[in-house]
């Protein structure tokens, strides 16, 4: 299975994921700033390997500070904190990690500075070890959702690649193979960044999963044909309410799958859940570059100066969602209450 990211040696390694499945190229980040570039331009992408890109970026920002004493380092800190959390607005993952290393400076303000760059770096590889834990413990829970002989629905990436271990929706479906299941997977081409295409098909295909591309516009088709059992997806931000933020298209997914009383589940860590929230409602949908909706391979299929609308997520009503995986457990309706029981746990 790739590795999607790693901290070496002072440098943050990820896959450049805008250049798969053509070609297998890795980037090195030096410095918080390449890290903020490589988000912004989904180099690393899916939330909880933004949420890891980001506390190892805060790491290479602490290194480069020359401070004589704590409060000019934080002050310096908390600026590049700052910027690195405009890079992407919607998965909480970036503004969650971002946080805890700033809660873990301040924490640490008895120690000398060179200390402090120790601990950091410590917390951000925490940060990524959590990760792969809890895509463990999810793949754990929500595998007994899946049965033997069933085909899985999902959309967009939310596997390996978009985390630091073997994926959240992904993460169930292999956590089922790893049981012993027969599953087989539809992916979503997932228009316009086609992430279900380019990523969710290559690691499926790399794992030797059975995986059937389908573009968006067909799950329609193979839901009333039977095809499909189940749905599973990723987040990028839950509400305390259960409203579900994910790639655009997700929401079209779901209310098809209660047309066909398909069951329909999300699989997150605890870091994807934003309980400051009471709905989707509040949720900041990012809007992208429309030369992503009117290029295909770099080539123009729109007429010029069309009007063109590209929020890269949408929300997902609580009342379509069957259960939201965690690494804690499996939460189910009234979601009010079971995601901050969830929370709340250790
Ligand atoms: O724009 P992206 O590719 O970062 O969006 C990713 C998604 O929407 C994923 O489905 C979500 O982050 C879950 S990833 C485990």
């Amino acid at each position: 299975m790739v590795k999607t990211i790693e901290y070496i040696d002072g440098v943050v390694r990820m896959i450049d994921q805008t250049r798969l499945p053509n070609e297998k190229v890795f980037v090195d980040c030096k410095t918080v700033e390449d890290v903020g570039h490589a988000i912004k331009t989904m180099i690393i992408r899916g939330a909880p390997a933004i949420g890891v890109a980001a506390a190892m970026g805060i790491s290479l920002a602490a290194d480069a500070i020359d401070a004589p004493d704590f409060d000019t380092f934080y002050e310096e800190l908390d600026t590049k904190c700052d910027t690195l959390g405009k890079s992407r607005p919607t998965a909480v993952n970036l503004a969650w990690a971002i946080n805890r290393m700033k809660r873990v400076t301040q924490e640490s303000n008895a120690l000398s500075v060179s200390d402090i760059k120790v601990r950091l770096k410590q917390e951000a590889l925490t940060i990524c070890e959590e990760d792969i834990l809890a895509n463990e413990a999810m793949g754990n829970h929500g595998q007994t959702l899946i049965e033997s002989g069933q085909t899985v629905l999902t959309h967009c990436n939310a596997g390996a690649l978009a985390t630091a271990g073997f994926g959240t929706a992904l993460g169930v479906i292999r956590a089922a193979v790893n049981a012993g299941k027969d599953i087989r997977v539809l992916a979503n081409e997932t228009r316009p960044f086609l992430q279900g295409a380019r990523l969710t098909a290559w690691e499926l295909k790399e794992d030797n999963i059975p995986v059937k591309l389908i573009t968006d516009n067909m799950c329609g088709f193979f839901m009333r044909k039977g095809e499909v059992d189940a749905v599973v997806v990723g987040a990028d931000r839950i509400a305390g309410n259960g409203d579900v933020a994910n790639k655009i298209g997700t929401y079209m997914v779901a209310v098809l799958a209660q047309k066909h009383n398909i069951p329909f589940y999300v699989a997150a860590p605890v870091s994807t859940l934003d309980l400051s929230l009471s709905s989707g409602d509040d949720i900041p949908i990012e809007e992208r570059s429309a030369e992503e909706v009117v290029t295909f391979n770099s080539k123009r299929i729109a007429p010029e100066h069309i009007d063109v609308g590209h929020p890269a997520f949408d929300i997902t009503p609580n009342e379509l969602v069957h259960a939201i995986i965690t690494e804690r457990g499996i939460a189910r309706a009234p979601f009010t209450d079971s995601l901050k029981q969830l929370a709340g746990q250790k």
